[in-house]
């Protein structure tokens, strides 16, 4: 871990699905970036920041609509409180980008913290039972020949869940 990272990938937060784990570090190399523009700490940080924050943001959305995708196609029986976690998530997310935009109380390493403790804490639990969930049809042989389309910027990707 350099000075410029709070968070490392490690292979505990794995939750067994290749697919899903590839963004989650996806989510902590953008934390990390994050961070790296708060210690700048020079004015001209800001815009890099801002477009650090936009990009993170797109991403997490990006994200979540993957989990949600799978989730709904598996017919996950914790599909509504955890997308309800994600929607929390991000509504709190946007009033702290709001607060930045617009010059309010807005503290850049308060907010990095937050995303690091949410992501990790999300993963933890959510994405751990998630995964149990996914690793147990896959054994069961109900996966077998589900896959989903996931948008990714603007090419379509096919995604297998497998
Ligand atoms: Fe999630």
């Amino acid at each position: 871990m350099t000075d410029d990272n709070i968070v490392v990938w490690h292979n505990s937060y794995s939750i067994g699905i290749p697919l899903i784990d590839e963004q989650h570090k996806e989510l902590i190399r953008l934390t990390n970036q994050l961070f790296a523009s708060c210690v700048a700490g020079r004015e001209s940080s800001k815009a890099s920041f801002m477009e650090t924050i936009r990009g993170a943001v797109d991403y997490i959305g990006y994200h979540f609509s993957t989990e949600e995708k799978v989730m709904e196609r598996v017919n996950y029986p914790d599909y509504l409180s955890h997308k309800k976690e994600h929607t929390k998530f991000v509504k709190e997310v946007l009033i702290e980008v709001d607060d930045f935009k617009s010059g309010r109380s807005f503290v850049p390493n308060a907010f990095v913290h937050f995303l690091k403790n949410w992501v990790l804490a999300h993963i933890a639990v959510c994405d751990k039972k998630l995964g149990e969930y996914l690793i147990n049809l896959k054994k069961s042989g109900s996966l077998q020949g589900i896959t989903l389309r996931v948008k990714q910027e603007a090419n379509g990707q096919r995604l297998v869940i497998r």
